[in-house]
């Protein structure tokens, strides 16, 4: 039998297998431009049925510094076009791949292609409900940034109904006991079966709001209204519009507060605040590449 070992969920993983994850990322940092071999022989294939630029090239990146070969799923111009079944595609690329690297609309593929493919399959974001390696990304992203994570003040705002991101986030920082307060606008609140899974499972009281209020945080963490989830383009827009880091909001930061986003950012950061001290989000991006190669370490490994 062969050992694979899948990323699917946040809640797949103890404290003890983030923070080795962790400590592993820390080290590819510090040899991220050396030749890595390890993995020559392997090949990773992303596999992105719905849109992604992070993700998809810093995994892509992540194995190419591994020393892995890489193959892309285009899914416009694939056979899904003709209608070929998602676990027909699944067990092709699992065919030619040594790793499977998935992104898909709908919640639970991941498991499903788990099921069915022999090779590890990595979850890179299933619809409104996971983004496990995204979640490691920010971990390590605070912990490089304030030095630990526990007992931290951090916000999360933005549309945390739709927003996977922001579901496995909320796991993580429960995991590792920061101070969680839950900023959304009225209807995009978190699912509370979720919020109540992190508190029962982790002790943590998560406050919630609908009120933009950043200070005294020491890790403000904003999403995008993810449109597409919505049945109604429009009213997403006019919340995208009601919802945003001000300038003058950013006056009232701690000094010494980090400002994150998975990214892609629409209006809810002016461009102007990428000059702030506080703006973390595009060295976070970076995080993902020594991330994403421990990561594929990880589970090429069993
Ligand atoms: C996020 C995603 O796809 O969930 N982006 C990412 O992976 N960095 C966030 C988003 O799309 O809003």
């Amino acid at each position: 039998m062969v050992f694979v070992h899948d990323l699917i969920s946040i809640r797949d993983l103890e404290k003890s297998d983030v923070e080795r994850y962790l400590e592993s990322a820390a080290d590819m940092e510090k040899n991220l431009y050396l030749m890595h071999d390890r993995f020559k022989e392997k090949l990773a294939a992303t596999a992105f049925f719905e849109a992604s630029t992070r993700t998809n090239l810093s995994f892509q990146t992540a194995a190419q510094r591994l020393g892995m070969s890489v193959v892309s799923y285009n899914h416009a111009a694939s056979s899904s076009q003709k209608g070929e079944s998602f676990t027909d595609t699944i067990k092709i690329i699992d065919g030619y791949a040594d790793i499977i690297i998935l992104r898909h609309p709908m919640e639970g593929a991941p498991k499903l292609a788990a099921d069915v493919a022999r090779a590890p399959v990595v979850n890179a974001g299933d619809g409104g409900n996971q983004h496990p390696t995204q979640t490691l990304i920010d971990l390590y992203t605070i912990k490089k940034a304030k030095g630990k994570i526990g007992g931290l003040d951090v916000r999360l705002v933005g549309d945390l109904k739709h927003a996977r991101a922001m579901r496995s986030l909320l796991y993580g920082l429960g995991m590792f006991g920061a101070k969680v307060t839950l900023i959304a606008p009225a209807g995009l609140e978190m699912d509370p079966a979720v919020v109540e899974e992190t508190e029962g499972k982790f002790g943590l009281k998560a406050e919630q709001t609908a009120k933009l209020d950043i200070a005294g945080a020491d890790v403000v963490y904003v999403c995008r209204i993810q449109k597409e989830r919505f049945d109604d383009p429009y009213a997403a827009q006019k919340l995208q519009e009601s919802f945003r880091i001000s300038p003058e909001l950013l006056d009232g930061a701690k000094e010494g507060m980090i400002l994150m986003h998975p990214l892609p950012k629409l209006d809810e950061i002016p461009p102007g605040i990428d000059a702030s001290p506080h703006a973390h989000y595009f060295a976070q991006a970076k995080n993902g590449v020594p991330v994403r190669m421990a990561v594929l370490q990880d589970c090429l490994s069993g």
